[in-house]
């Protein structure tokens, strides 16, 4: 059995913050998200997530995740106690269970690099480490004369000697759950901080003749901690990168992958193009040969094989066809579902409202609560008034019809198929399909009217 305990009372003083720490977001999600992403990739048997600082906050955030358990450190005494509070939801039942400590403010551990822990694991601890030209503050990876660990010593116990080396603790660690319930009972806060520490478990371990093994991290940036909002940012730009090297690495190409931001899951078929600035958000699909011009924001989206989309656009929760054209600044809203080959042009805001093959509104409409057929023009400046103030209702647009420029469509009403509505017509009953309606006061030329002058 594989036992996860997530640390995340501590306090995250310097974050300046009312929210708890691990609540603060790298892409966009919590970082205890992103922790538990790593303890869910392994499929442990067991999730327990250590809290104080902010408890009911964190408790609250993730109500709703069956698989967490929560325990409370109360006061916070060290990484050693925080786990004890932890050791009794550890389950355990055979000689090989296992408890990975990992820390809720370190959020981006990967699966590959847990999966290491545990193979470098023998009967002992596996502890994860890294060298770091400058260790100042770590715990530090203690080796006795034929290479073995036999020791962490945090910074602040550190001798001269011991500072000097450059081999530190992450603080992630791999051990067998048994023996460790037994180790925490045993620790003591004799030390210059006055805490339980849960690196005094390694000297246990080595007295105890099991071996400590040591795995390294496959990227130095799953191992960086948060403790300010710099290092939230400067941890944001790493993931950031390492985000664009995987689409990169899928055949997506970025035009600067510096400039993209990914938060959420964003899959590409074949050949897309991704222009500077956009964000992703939430479960975005761009099929085959897509385009996304500069500065565009696309939230849970599908896009059709060969689309364009145009710079400043904005998508929500919307679907678009195959070989269709986005803007540039067009914005979609939930429900928008755009078919084959339609064409939305500037400033034209389309929700809730699906819209038929072919079909287009190139600039400066307002389309709510529509059924649009196929093969329909709508002039610029349309506008569905789908809303009284209280209720709202559909407007139906059948195949074929055209609507002049500016014209109001006050909902509940029809446009029959091949309908031509006349410019600036204010629609409050059905158009009857294939003739001409309008809605227009009657052009007149005044005889003789001269413009007034100023009077002297
Ligand atoms: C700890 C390790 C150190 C390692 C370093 C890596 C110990 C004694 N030291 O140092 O060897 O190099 O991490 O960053 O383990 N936490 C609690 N309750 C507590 C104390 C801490 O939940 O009572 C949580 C914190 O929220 C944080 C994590 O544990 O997520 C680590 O705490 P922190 O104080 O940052 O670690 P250090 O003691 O500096
Ligand atoms: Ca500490």
């Amino acid at each position: 059995m594989l036992n996860i305990v997530i640390l995340a009372a501590g306090l995250g003083k310097r974050m300046q913050s009312n929210l708890p720490k691990v609540l603060h977001t790298i892409a966009g999600r919590p970082m205890l998200s992103h922790v538990l992403d790593g303890a869910r990739a392994l499929n442990a048997d067991g999730i327990i997530v250590v809290v104080g600082h902010g408890a009911e906050q964190v408790r609250e955030a993730y109500a709703s995740q069956a698989d967490l358990q929560f325990a409370l450190q109360q006061p916070q005494l060290g990484t050693g106690h925080a786990v004890m509070q932890a050791a009794a939801m550890l389950k355990e039942n055979q000689h090989e269970d296992v408890t990975i400590v990992l820390y809720g403010d370190v959020p981006l551990v990967q699966p590959d690099t847990l999966r290491a822990l545990l193979a470098a694991r023998q009967d002992g601890l596996a502890v994860l480490t890294e060298i770091l030209p400058d260790p100042t503050g770590y715990g530090r990876i203690v080796r006795d004369a034929s290479g073995n660990v036999c020791a962490i010593v945090e910074h602040k116990d550190a001798t001269a000697a011991q500072r000097a080396i450059t081999e530190i603790n992450t603080g992630i660690i791999a051990a067998p759950t048994a023996a460790l319930k037994r180790w925490l009972t045993q620790l003591t806060n004799t030390n210059s901080q006055g805490e339980y520490y849960l690196t005094d478990i390694i000297g246990m371990a080595v007295a105890d003749g099991l071996t400590v093994a040591v795995a390294h991290p496959g990227a130095s940036f799953e191992t960086l901690g948060v403790n300010s909002r710099m290092q939230q940012a400067e941890l944001e730009r790493l993931w950031q990168a390492e985000q664009a090297r995987r689409q990169l690495e899928a055949g997506v190409t970025l035009a600067d992958p510096s400039r993209f931001d990914l938060r959420g899951t964003l899959e590409c078929g074949r050949d897309v193009f991704i222009d500077v600035g956009c964000v992703f958000e939430g479960t975005v699909r761009l099929a085959d040969g897509v385009r996304i011009g500069p500065h565009c924001v696309v939230r849970d989206a599908v896009i059709g094989q060969g689309t364009r989309v145009e710079a400043f656009s904005h998508i929500f929760q919307a679907e678009v066809g195959c070989d269709a054209h986005i803007g540039p600044f067009a914005r979609l809203r939930p429900g928008a579902k755009l078919a084959d080959r339609v064409h939305v042009g500037n400033f034209v805001e389309i929700k809730n409202t699906p819209m038929g093959e072919d079909s287009k509104a190139n600039h400066l409409a307002y389309i709510g609560d529509a059924d649009i057929g196929a093969r329909v023009n709508i002039g610029a400046g349309t506008i569905t008034c789908n809303y009284d103030g209280v209720n709202k209702f559909r407007t139906v647009i059948e195949d074929d019809a055209f609507i002049g420029s500016d014209t109001q469509l006050v909902a509940p009403v029809r446009v029959g198929r091949g309908a031509t509505l006349g410019a600036g017509t204010t629609l409050s009953k059905d158009a009857p399909p294939d003739q001409l309606t309008i809605s227009r006061v009657r052009q007149t030329t005044v005889q003789g009217w001269k413009r007034p002058v100023k009077k002297s």
